[in-house]
């Protein structure tokens, strides 16, 4: 196995215990809280990722024309780790996320980290910041890997050395304050289209829809939800998060033919639907499919399973049934019972 040398001393400093001791478990909410440590591992264009290390979480130099900020060639992950009752630490499928990576790297010519080297990275930068893992069922420490395009070229071409790097921070719920999301349809910007990158987790895939979702904050909605650019008729995903219907035994959620990224919770969720006796149907699911739906609800690692409450569509605003009564609450709880070690793991899933 390629080998990944963690540091042999622990990187704390009196700042970092200080800002240890801050940290308000039962308030955490999605922002950056920077733990003691981050891992870097670097490599040519046409070799393989070897070795990596773990250093001091902070600023990176990097050349100012590398692909990465002036093209945007790179891809980031988003996977979480748990703590549990008998103070255990589980990580959420992180091949699962090392596949994903490897296929996104196939899409931007970038020189991808192995499944094994990738797992144990994040295995490494887990151990080295544990206390970071929130106490049972106060939140999950988020791990972002990250594959960019670092070393410097001037044209458009593929970059001659790649940085993996993979940052972690404790977190909560990403949308805190509600209860269930009030989603504002945009009909009229697009977050992917045929033949582009919205299948895997490209950077670029995100910078382009905040405006929309800015908009849509500012009168009042969570999120912004895109259709596709094709039609304009069939629903595909939310700025971050992947998107579901119920109607009666159905729960149906967009194929991911290659503008719908392929989220992890995603699939997880609809295996878990099945097992409770759901049908579950990836296919195109029209807007208006979805404005009559009993309910509706959102998936990511971000986001968990998170209800939404209404969907608003030009002038037409459709409520949806939540709370104790919604699947989404019940597969909320299926998860999550597996992700922090409530109930055995009969699927493999947990690390
Ligand atoms: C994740 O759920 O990990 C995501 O990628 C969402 C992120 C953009 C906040």
């Amino acid at each position: 196995a390629p080998s990944v040398q963690p540091s042999s001393s622990p990187l704390r400093t009196s700042e970092g215990d200080e800002k240890y001791a801050n940290v308000k478990w039962e308030e955490l909410g999605f922002s950056l809280i920077p733990t003691d440590c981050m891992y870097v591992a670097k490599c040519r264009q046409g070799e393989s990722f070897t070795e990596g290390k773990i250093v001091p979480y902070g600023d990176i130099s990097i050349s100012p024309c590398c692909p990465i900020l002036n093209y945007g060639q790179g891809l980031f992950e988003g996977l979480k780790a748990y703590r549990t009752e008998d103070d255990r630490i589980l990580i959420f499928r992180p091949h699962e996320n090392a596949v994903r990576m490897q296929d996104g790297a196939e899409r931007l010519c970038m020189a991808p980290p192995s499944v094994e080297f990738f797992v144990e990275a994040v295995k490494q930068t887990v151990l080295a910041n544990k206390k970071w893992v929130p106490p049972p069922g106060k939140g999950a420490l988020y791990i972002r890997p990250l594959l960019i395009g670092s070393g410097a070229i001037l044209g458009v071409a593929p970059a001659p050395e790649y940085t993996f790097l993979i940052y972690a921070s404790p977190v909560g719920d990403y949308h805190k304050a509600s209860s269930g999301l009030n989603l504002k349809i945009d009909h009229k910007s697009h977050r992917a289209h045929s033949g582009g990158t919205g299948g895997v987790k490209s950077c670029t895939n995100y910078s382009p829809v905040v405006k929309s979702l800015v908009e849509a904050k500012s009168s009042g909605f969570s999120d912004v939800l895109f259709l596709d650019a094709a039609t304009g008729r069939n629903i595909e995903e939310a700025s971050a998060c992947n998107i579901f219907i119920v109607k009666g035994n159905i729960v149906s959620t967009p194929p991911t033919s290659g503008t719908i990224l392929p989220g992890i919770t995603r699939k997880s969720i609809s295996e878990l639907a099945r097992d409770i006796g759901y049908q579950v149907q990836e296919r195109d699911v029209s807007v208006d499919e979805l404005l009559e739906a009993d309910e509706v609800f959102c998936t990511g690692t971000a986001v968990v399973v998170k209800a939404v409450e209404t969907v608003t569509f030009h002038d037409k605003k459709v409520k949806y049934r939540t709370g104790e009564e919604a699947l989404s609450k019940k597969l909320h709880s299926m998860l999550t019972s597996i992700q922090t070690g409530l109930v055995e793991d009969t699927k493999g899933w947990m690390v």
